[in-house]
């Protein structure tokens, strides 16, 4: 029996020493000194022994007992230790990380492009107003001098949501909106959102135009170059040639449409400019009587300009941009590149 003491006393030891969670340690425990455990079936036998050998076995037994018992708490809480020193090091956290930056939001390009221009002609006394992008037949066609059988009212165009109502092809129908609120003399610019029927690398059927228009008593065609060169070079920069060239719109006579020196090829040609060395970028002329006479107003009196430009193109220009769509794509790898 003592041998048999001894052996428990050894494998115990040694089945504490492997052991790695706190419910083995619990489970070694109730093997050797639980209520059935090994020691106390040891004891149980010693009935069966001779009255000399009974108290040394139950002597002994009471010291292997305890020495395993201190053993076990030794190896409980050496094992607690290690757990404590595992945690501590899985969830370590490195307060001296630098922290996770926000990202940062960027304004879309036509945003900026169009905040850049308003601001040009706000520093030359330009007052900013907006019209509906569901626009009435009136304020669209007719008021401007476009009659009912003209070309730019083709279906191929307009997008119709009734017989007198259109979303709105150009910024246009602002000029009538203002005049017929406001009586000269008006300097006013007027930014936003058209549709056009019509979709490929230099056309969306939704795009952003900006209207321009000045009226007051003895207005003439050199204000209006006066105010376009001026734009021009302030947004494209000094050294940018620009030429007005004769042109038509119904709404406006004379007319002219701008070009800028090509800015890829710097005039010289190129694939951009069809080798004519010159851009288009927008449309003007002196406000037509015909259009003074929708507003009421006394074209022997007043006279005045207008003008209009496509702000993705302007952008594309500016930026160097080759494909029109990727503005409307809200691919934030173009779009953080302004
Ligand atoms: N509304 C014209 C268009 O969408 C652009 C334009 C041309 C506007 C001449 C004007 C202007 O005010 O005078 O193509």
């Amino acid at each position: 029996m003592k041998d048999k003491l001894n052996k428990i006393e050894e494998e115990a030891l040694q089945a504490a020493s492997v052991i790695t969670t706190e419910v083995e340690m619990q489970q070694v425990r109730a093997r050797y000194l639980g209520r059935k455990g090994e020691i106390t079936m040891v004891m149980k036998g010693m009935g069966q022994l001779s009255s000399e050998e009974r108290p040394l076995v139950g002597a002994l037994a009471n010291e292997v007992k305890d020495r395993l018992e201190e053993a076990f708490d030794v190896r409980q809480d050496a094992l607690r230790q290690e757990l404590m020193q595992q945690n501590l090091a899985s969830e370590r956290l490195d307060v001296t990380l630098p922290g996770r930056k926000l990202g940062r939001g960027y304004k879309h390009p036509i945003t900026k492009v169009t905040e850049e221009i308003v601001a040009i002609f706000a520093a030359l006394g330009f007052g900013v107003v907006e019209g509906p992008e569901i626009e009435k037949d009136f304020y669209n066609f007719e008021a401007l001098n476009i009659p009912k059988d003209h070309p730019a009212r083709d279906m191929q165009d307009t997008f119709y949501v009734s017989e007198e109502v259109v979303l709105r092809t150009h910024t246009s129908p602002v000029q009538i909106r203002t005049m017929l609120k406001q009586k000269p003399p008006l300097r006013v610019i007027a930014p936003g959102t058209v549709y056009r029927r019509d979709s490929d690398v230099t056309h969306s059927p939704m795009f952003h135009q900006i209207e321009g228009f000045l009226v007051d008593r003895k207005v003439t065609f050199g204000d209006l170059k006066g105010i376009l060169t001026t734009f021009i070079t302030e947004f494209f920069g000094q050294n940018v040639d620009v030429r007005f060239r004769p042109s038509f719109f119904p709404f406006t006579e004379p007319s002219a449409e701008v070009d800028i020196q090509c800015v890829i090829c710097g005039g010289s040609g190129c694939r951009v400019c069809g080798q004519t060395g010159w851009l288009e970028i927008l449309g003007s002329g002196m406000i037509d009587p015909e259009v003074f006479k929708s507003v009421d107003y006394d074209p022997v009196v007043y006279s005045g300009f207008a003008f209009g430009m496509g702000i993705e193109r302007i952008a594309m220009l500016k930026y160097g941009v080759n494909d029109l769509r990727l503005f409307f794509e809200n691919d934030l790898r173009f779009l953080k590149q302004f």
